[in-house]
């Protein structure tokens, strides 16, 4: 087959007239959701079939808990399909994972409860049933998971209207928001030509002349963003995937693949009202797929005066480094072997240091409470591969060809490293006292679902 294979086009809003939908907020110490059919509108007329969590007709309700409290959630499915939540991010007991074949029957229940152990900062759910991930996800099933603290609250940091979570996903529209991949699409991911942010079209975001903070997250099958205002202006980025960083970092771009986080402080002040600004994505290299164009998603137009107190806080949270001479084992993932064809199936398989999931095999055991590297190489690779870790968070430790250094942005704790053509990435991380089988997987949800996951144990 021709797998010179090069992303679709994003066929950028003609006008960005939709306000921005912002999801409603759902306390978790006791709340209920369902995952659900529904229809759509995400704006410029346009509707579509979609699943969505509770009331929402596509994504869900932004759960948000603090530090140390107890999440509870009883959990039923309303779709015509298996299905199951995953609490990216988060340190959860292996029960309360969504391990893939962990799954809630149609018409079944679940009862989700476990104690909220991370750090403050933007984390986020979507179902992960066996090799029907990407399918559930890119037909609306995510939703942000926020943690808080009375520590984070006395670092006075903008809240309410002014903390914005963006969920942005590309989306193929045409004939409605159906899950139908073909080989090329299941070799280096399924993209569309739309760029939604949190559900909406051509989104516009009034904005006052002041900072804001903005959770940034790549909830896409398979496209990267590299985030940046159109103006040129620099924000600063104030958290990772695991949370708050130690110190605010001033920034013009941020390169985020798919399960990726970035919080950002983005200050409007000094702009005059009627001014129109982007949230866009800028071109880049690095990977042959992907990074050709650069358009813009999110349009924030200045509408009203208004002065906040607020200096950017000198010390955030503290990251405590992990050191290479703290590990006890370093374990290597070949991630650049080349794809298979599954014959008729259509399916398209993308193995993991030569191995395809199997719910049946302990793939990896380690010791809880113990620190080790663990090193994905894609030296002969020739896709990108963004791999995450459930269970815990860990820190990029060195990055060596291709970039040839870790990024500013990917410092403090991560849960998903990005791995471009020729790059062998190092992450570090402590095993949590969670016994039990969690999964690893590159977080193209093409090749996830396409057999690009292991299992590893805590013992
Ligand atoms: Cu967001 Cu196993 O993934
Ligand atoms: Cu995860
Ligand atoms: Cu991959």
């Amino acid at each position: 087959m021709s797998n010179a294979a090069i992303a679709r086009t994003v066929a950028e809003s003609s006008a960005f007239v939709s306000p921005l939908a912002v999801p409603t907020i759902l306390d978790g110490v006791s709340a209920g959701l369902t995952a659900q059919p529904g229809t759509a509108s995400l704006g410029s007329g346009i509707t579509v079939n979609a699943l969505g969590y509770g009331k929402a007709p596509i994504l869900g309700p932004t759960i948000r808990v603090n530090q140390g409290e107890q999440f509870n959630l009883a959990f039923s499915n309303n779709l015509a399909e298996s299905t199951n939540i995953h609490w990216h991010g988060l340190e959860v007991p292996a029960s309360q994972d969504g391990y893939p074949t962990d799954v809630t029957v149609p018409g079944g229940t679940f009862q989700y409860s476990f104690p909220v152990k991370n750090r403050p900062g933007t984390y986020w759910y979507h179902p992960h049933p066996d090799m029907a991930t990407a399918s559930q996800a890119y037909r609306g099933l995510a939703g942000f998971f926020l943690v808080s603290s009375a520590e984070e609250e006395a670092l006075g940091l903008p809240t309410g209207e002014y903390d914005v979570p963006l969920v942005v996903q590309d989306k193929r529209l045409e004939g409605g928001l159906n899950y139908n991949p073909d080989m090329g699409d299941r070799t280096i991911g399924m993209f569309g030509e739309s760029v939604l942010a949190n559900g909406t079209i051509g989104p516009v975001l009034e904005v006052a002349t002041r900072t804001y903070r903005f959770r940034l997250l790549n909830g896409s099958n398979a496209r990267i963003y590299n985030f940046a205002l159109s103006t040129g202006a620099k924000f600063q980025l104030i958290g990772t995937d695991g949370g708050l960083t130690d110190a605010p970092l001033e920034l013009s771009a941020i390169l985020l693949a798919p399960g990726e986080r970035a919080d950002v402080l983005v200050n409007f002040s000094g702009l005059a009202v009627g001014t129109e600004l982007y949230l866009q994505s800028n071109a880049f290299t690095g990977t042959p797929s992907q990074g050709k164009q650069s358009f813009k998603i999110l349009k924030f137009k200045v509408t009203r005066q208004e002065s906040d107190n607020f200096t950017s806080p000198v010390s955030l949270m503290p990251v405590e480094p992990l050191a290479a001479s703290q590990a006890v084992a370093t374990r290597s993932f070949n991630i650049g072997h080349m794809m298979e064809h599954g014959g008729m199936s259509g399916m398209v398989m993308h193995p993991l240091d030569g191995k395809t999931f199997d719910p049946s095999r302990r793939d990896e055991v380690v010791k809880a409470g113990t620190v080790e590297i663990w090193e994905f190489d894609n030296t002969d690779g020739t896709e990108t591969h963004p791999m995450h870790l459930h269970a815990g968070q860990f820190q990029v430790l060195d990055r060596s060809g291709g970039r040839g250094v870790v990024q500013s942005w990917e410092k403090g704790w991560k849960d998903t490293v990005l791995a471009f053509p020729g790059e062998k990435v190092r992450i570090i991380v402590r095993f949590p006292d969670n016994k039990g089988k969690f999964v690893f997987h590159c977080h193209n949800l093409e090749h996830e679902d396409g057999g690009m996951m292991l299992n590893y144990e805590i013992q």
